[in-house]
């Protein structure tokens, strides 16, 4: 077990789930300070995202019929790769065991079949016994969770393993909601589940975690964003072209720099990654163990176009905390395709154009007899086609698809013309642009970057030095001792900033020393010291975490000074 995992699991930060009973791996339960840490976090997120964006917010159900992921390309494409210990049986994913032991990197984006000859040209072994995996086959394995949903197995369903599929599904109300403008953006926080092949890292590949994810539906040729809101962000970035060259150069560039240098192609993106990067630094990322990844051709989504990924150093390893995706207009053309329902949005022009429209009007008296029940779907796939094609009508005959079979037609019986029409606006599919992020590998960051061993008095401490505003605790109050009326004191005083708001822990048990070093290891910014003199003035001591620099402050004003330091409208030196 790492120190952050031990400290972890001691302070009531995260430790495995149902211990009693033995455990299952990849599933975590956040105790009271992680627990508080998470939601605060998730609340810088709201603030960020979804608030000062102006986005909506939704909570959509964590079960889904089996139809929605059908559409979605989850039910085909959601799968990792999996191989087999024939000696002890144990499942591996396979581009992992690749990766952990030769000097390839992006296993990831191999086929099955060139991972099973890797596994066999190196030789390499089950790392739970160390048989030899070579001869066993690599396979796909498909990573949700599936259940039935009521009785019988009538209806499958699986748990999400994305909560964006909520927004895209909900789209056609959505839309509704923005009066049909673009861009808006609709955001979830909430439970993604993915039956992992080899959980590790504790939060870091969970199987059941929380995911924060915002969907930009944005008019491909519509106005991009006011960049000037981040002209001044400079983002680390890690192209795919410096991946393939074997370097570690980074490019620092403001989002601006980064269109106009061609590194990044999207503006939605560049302003996402500024966004994002202020962000992480806001919860207590180190900048410094913090890149923008850009995904490898091989390594894209089945959705994805393009994407970056926002990654922290951890242990040496980079973890991948989000990533900022095109998602183009995939996912609202296949739940259009899929479902009974209107996924674009009428843009309206600014003056009435006239254009130039193909249209059918098959002769329904040959296609009848002809193609029988399957005629209605015939003509529905000639009038798509001369939307789309309107060449196709060139020759003698039409051919177009009908449930994955070619079916022919002659042009004079699909009633084909060219119409001058006079459009005051049309239908489009908007486009997707979405930063995803993982909560719990953002805590883990979070709490591994801020965790520090120093001196103070002679004396080692670890300390976890969380930016105020997500500590999961705010202020520490102690009675010097519990008598002469300070403890009464110091429970007044904790009651009253309680319902100032703010968090507070209250402790009188073993000297002021230890009870400092608790508060220490747990993050906790500010404690604040009820003693004699308290009683006689109304001051007491208030003490600063990172510099252990203590001031006194009237107890009437510790309110006001907390909040202010909490929300980072003053600092500690000012006192
Ligand atoms: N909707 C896009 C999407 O799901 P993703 O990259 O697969 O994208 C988003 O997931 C984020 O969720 C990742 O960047 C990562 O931070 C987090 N994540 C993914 N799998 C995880 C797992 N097994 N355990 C913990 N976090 C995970």
């Amino acid at each position: 077990m790492s120190e952050l995992d031990e400290l972890a699991r001691r302070r009531g930060f995260f430790f495995q789930a149902n211990e009693a009973y033995g455990g299952v791996s990849g599933f975590y339960t956040y105790g009271p300070e992680g627990a508080a840490l998470k939601r605060n976090v998730e609340e810088t997120w709201r603030d960020r995202f979804v608030t000062r964006e102006g986005n909506m917010e939704i909570d959509a159900p964590t079960v889904t019929p089996e139809p929605v992921f059908e559409a979605s390309g989850h039910l085909d494409g959601f799968d990792d790769m999996l191989v087999e210990c024939a000696e002890c049986g144990d499942s591996h994913r396979a581009d992992h065991v690749v990766e952990d032991t030769t000097d390839i990197e992006d296993a990831e984006t191999y086929p099955t079949g060139k991972v099973e000859d890797i596994i066999a040209e190196h030789d390499l072994a089950c790392p739970s016994c160390g048989a030899p995996l070579a001869g066993q086959s690599v396979d796909e394995f498909n990573l949700m969770f599936e259940t039935s949903i009521g009785p019988g197995s009538g209806q499958p369903g699986y748990l999400r393993p994305e909560t964006a599929q909520g927004m895209f599904t909900e789209f056609p109300r959505l839309k509704e909601y923005a009066r049909n403008q673009l861009p808006f953006g609709a955001a979830q926080i909430g439970a993604g589940y993915r039956n992992e092949i080899s959980p590790r890292n504790a939060l870091v590949r969970a199987r059941e975690f929380t995911m924060a994810e915002l969907e930009y539906f944005v008019d491909p040729e519509g106005e991009g964003p006011d960049l000037s809101r981040v002209e001044d962000v400079e983002l680390p970035l890690y192209p795919a072209g410096a991946q393939e060259a074997d370097g570690e150069e980074y490019l620092h560039l403001t989002p601006r720099e980064a269109l106009d240098e061609g590194v990044v192609g999207d503006e939605w993106v560049a302003y996402f990654l500024a966004r994002s990067k202020a962000w992480f630094e806001r919860v207590g990322v180190d900048m410094e163990r913090f890149r923008f990844r850009q995904h490898l051709p091989g390594e894209l989504a089945h959705y994805a176009s393009d994407c970056w990924d926002a990654e922290g150093e951890v242990d040496g390893d980079w973890i991948e905390l989000e990533g900022v995706a095109s998602r183009t207009d995939y996912d609202l053309s296949k739940h259009s395709e899929h479902a009974d329902d209107t996924f674009t949005v009428f843009k309206q022009y600014d003056e009435p154009k006239t254009v130039e429209r193909a249209t059918v009007d098959p002769d329904m008296s040959y296609l009848g007899p002809e193609f029988g029940g399957d005629a209605g779907a015939v003509a529905d796939a000639l009038e798509a086609l001369a939307a789309r094609d309107r060449s196709a009508f060139d020759g003698d005959e039409v051919t177009v698809e009908v449930d994955g079979d070619e079916v022919t037609v002659p042009t004079e019986k699909t009633g084909f013309s060219v119409e001058e029409v006079t459009e005051s606006g049309r239908h489009i599919v908007p486009h997707v642009v979405e930063p995803a992020f993982g909560v719990g590998r953002a805590v883990y960051t979070v709490l591994a970057h801020n965790y520090d061993t120093d001196e103070v008095e002679g004396e080692t401490r670890d300390v976890l030095r969380l930016p105020a505003e997500v500590s999961p605790t705010t202020v520490g109050v102690f009675p010097l001792m519990d008598k002469d009326g300070l403890g009464d004191t110091a429970r007044d005083l904790a009651a009253d900033l309680r319902e100032a708001g703010l968090s507070v822990t209250y402790d009188d048990s073993g000297n002021i020393g230890r009870r400092y070093r608790r508060q220490d290891e747990v993050g906790t910014p500010y404690c604040v010291t009820v003693d004699y003199e308290s009683l006689e003035d109304g001051t007491v001591t208030l003490r600063d975490r990172d510099t252990t620099d203590q001031v006194r402050v009237d107890a009437d004003d510790l309110g006001d000074v907390l909040r202010s330091l909490r929300d980072g409208d003053r600092e500690f030196a000012e006192l």
